[in-house]
């Protein structure tokens, strides 16, 4: 089964597709992830994607798809949480173009609502585990030990992009040129939307109740 997470920066895409990989057998991809490991690897998709990260801007769409062939190419698991992609039409054409090439399909399409203030509070609170991207907030989910990641001990810090006006950046982006994905979604699938207000275990809740269906 292969379902995307979609929804506003700081929504819980995430924190939703780690507790959904912990309980099944799926591959968690995340293209933020993926672009963030290139730019602690200094490689030239991680020089190229960072001038676009920092300025709460979107990579452009051929980087992002040749990163996802390239995943889709690697997986070996039985279905995928694809968290932050696709972010454009075209990003979402390009991908059903590679699924079908492989007889695959998209199962479930899920937008996480929530509102820009909401997002703000959230994201600046929140402190990411530089080695294996667990995430935390200090609101909300405090690491037991200040600074340190309960899962492996590697060193929490606050993302670059992290700030009120790169915050602020992201999300008109993301009204801009993600939100039509409804659109385009809807013509094919039945899409579900889940308010992210919502503590994250009840979040988690709705969508397990969404796929078992
Ligand atoms: P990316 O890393 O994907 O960032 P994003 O989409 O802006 O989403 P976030 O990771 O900020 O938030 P999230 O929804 O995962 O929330 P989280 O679970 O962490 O992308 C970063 C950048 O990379 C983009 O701006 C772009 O430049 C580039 N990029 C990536 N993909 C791209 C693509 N496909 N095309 C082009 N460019 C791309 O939760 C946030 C906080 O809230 C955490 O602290 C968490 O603990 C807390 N929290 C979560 N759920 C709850 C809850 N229910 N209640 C209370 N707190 C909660």
């Amino acid at each position: 089964m292969n379902i995307i997470l979609s929804g506003p920066p700081g929504s819980g895409k995430g924190t939703q597709a780690e507790l959904l990989t912990s309980q099944l057998n799926y591959a968690h991809f995340s293209t933020g992830n993926v672009f963030r490991d290139h730019i602690t690897r200094k490689t030239p998709i991680g020089e190229q994607a960072q001038k676009y990260i920092n300025q709460g801007k979107l990579v452009p769409d051929d980087v992002v798809l040749d990163v996802a062939k390239d995943f889709l190419a690697h997986n070996q698991k039985p279905g995928i949480i694809f968290d932050g992609f696709p972010r454009t039409i075209g990003q979402a054409q390009g991908l059903d173009k590679v699924l079908n090439e492989w007889q695959n399909k998209i199962d479930f399409v899920i937008f996480i609502e929530l509102p820009e203030t909401e997002i703000i509070k959230r994201l600046t609170a929140r402190r990411t585990c530089l080695t294996c991207h667990a995430i935390y907030n200090l609101d909300f989910k405090p690491p037991r030990k200040p600074g340190i990641c309960d899962v492996c001990g590697g060193k929490l810090y606050q993302r670059s992009d992290d700030t009120e006006p790169v915050i602020k950046q992201r999300f008109m982006v993301y009204e801009g040129q993600t939100r039509a994905l409804k659109d385009y979604y809807k013509k094919t699938h039945h899409i579900y939307e889940i308010d992210g207000t919502l503590g994250k275990d009840q979040v988690f809740q709705e969508i397990v109740k969404l796929i078992k269906k």
